[in-house]
């Protein structure tokens, strides 16, 4: 893994100093691995599940939307094979006590202090709890570990009340939770995490056509959220690398500044889950073909997406230091706020002109209005935050109607008549 070259650093302290992302219970020293996103960084989470969710189930009309709960019969993990097999190699250090995954580390002995380390034992990585009163064997039940199941165990309801035919899909957004050994690198990895899965059902024939198609549809979602080109690349898994349930697995990388990591897995499950959720289960889990007249357990091909890594990858691509300022070059379609209308002095009539701007926007457009300081310094802070748009109410405002549209990323700047102003700005964030 490369070194960071102090980008994460500035990044962790522009998130906290303005608002994207806190540290979680920070006022009793935080808890390890566990953020909070703030006014800013819920605003962009929502965008990116929204730009997902859009793709996903509006731009195609092969995919439905469900939302399963997170805690299910436990008998959904040992089918799964998570209870056996969702493991990984533990190790400790027999001097200095410190921890790590065996698979992390290349040393014999302790990266930290030399000391001996134990043999490696299997550490289960879901979160255990206990549902109702007493807490015993009986009531365990588990923090899913991936949304994926939810959506395995619903297979013939949504068949039957969306009344879809294979080829299709379903998709869903939601918290998973595992309690890894080493979690860090900011948000990248965290004991809870959001993901964005899409289980798409296919012919057992046709598994290797549509595991294309996947891998090529989600590599372009990256790019047009924003992301750097030449910050991507795919990584096949070998066969020793791939998870108990697949058959094939690709990941979408990105390069982050502590080097090339998986932003996304895309997986040939094969029938594996459905044929172990039918024999455990005893319900059919096989589909009917129509146009084949046969029955068939379908084969899943699975795009399993980090929506916090994916935040993470935007927010370092997206950041950029001039002599200056430092700029957030966010892809206007993910930008927490989209324009930020500024009277520029705070007199003469116009904050109350540039107020009925920003009230005119705001219902259709993410706005900000500040009046604060000099207009140089409100403008570097929506750079830092990465506005795209910035609206300025000046003199020249108040005799001809006219005001300043300035660009975040060049700082030029173009006047446009004030009624005309929403239409400007929705043509250019592609708003309808
Ligand atoms: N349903 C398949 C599945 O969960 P995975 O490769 O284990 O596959 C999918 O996880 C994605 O979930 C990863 O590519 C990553 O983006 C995200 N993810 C997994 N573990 C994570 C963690 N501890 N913190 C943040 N994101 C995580």
């Amino acid at each position: 893994m490369k070194k960071s070259d102090g980008t994460m650093d500035k990044l962790v302290s522009l998130c906290k100093r303005r608002g994207y992302i806190f540290q979680s219970s920070e006022i009793y020293g935080g808890i390890n691995s566990c953020y909070d996103y703030g006014p800013l960084g819920v605003e962009l989470k929502r965008n990116i599940k929204d730009l997902w969710w859009n793709a996903m189930t509006r731009d195609r009309d092969d995919i439905e939307g469900l939302d399963t709960s997170i805690l299910m019969h436990p008998k959904v993990w040992h089918t799964s094979g998570h209870v056996e097999g969702f493991t990984d190699p533990l190790v400790d250090c027999k001097k200095c006590k410190s921890r790590y995954r065996s698979d992390d580390i290349d040393t014999e002995a302790c990266p930290k202090c030399g000391g001996e380390l134990t043999e490696a034992r299997k550490f289960n990585l879901m979160f255990k709890t206990f549902m109702g009163p007493v807490e015993e064997d009986a009531s365990i039940v588990y923090l899913r570990p991936e949304t994926a199941q939810g959506i395995y165990v619903n297979f013939v309801n949504v068949v039957n009340t969306a009344r879809r035919k294979i080829p299709f899909g379903i998709a869903q957004i939601g918290k998973a939770f595992r309690n890894e050994i080493t979690p860090g690198n900011f948000i990248f990895r965290t004991r809870e995490f959001e993901q964005m899965e899409m289980q798409y059902f296919v012919h057992p024939s046709e598994d290797e056509k549509w595991m294309e198609h996947w891998k090529e549809e989600r590599f372009k979602w990256y790019e047009k959220i924003g992301l750097n080109k030449n910050k991507l690349r795919f990584h096949e898994h070998s066969k020793d690398e791939l998870a108990h349930y697949a058959k094939a697995a690709v990941d979408i990388e990105y390069e982050f500044p502590f080097g090339w990591q998986e932003l996304e897995g895309v997986h040939n499950r094969t029938d594996f889950d459905l044929s172990r959720h039918q024999a455990e289960s005893n319900k059919k889990m096989s589909y009917f073909d129509e146009s084949l007249g046969s029955r068939y357990i379908p084969y899943i091909i699975e795009t399993s997406a980090g929506c916090d890594r994916t935040i993470l990858s935007v927010l370092t691509d997206a950041y950029d230091e001039e002599e200056e300022r430092v700029v957030m070059r966010l892809n206007p379609s993910v930008a927490p706020i989209k324009v930020a209308v500024f009277p520029l002095v705070n007199k003469d009539g116009m904050p109350e002109k540039a107020r009925k701007i920003y009230d005119d926007l705001r219902k259709n457009i993410k706005t900000f209005y500040d009046t604060g300081g000099a207009i140089g310094r409100r403008y570097r802070r929506q750079d830092e935050i990465g506005t795209p748009f910035a609206i300025t109410v000046d003199s020249d405002t108040m005799e001809d109607d006219t005001v300043t549209l300035r660009y975040r990323d060049s700082m030029k700047q173009e006047r446009y008549p004030v009624d005309n102003i929403k239409n400007v700005l929705k043509d250019k964030l592609e708003l309808k």
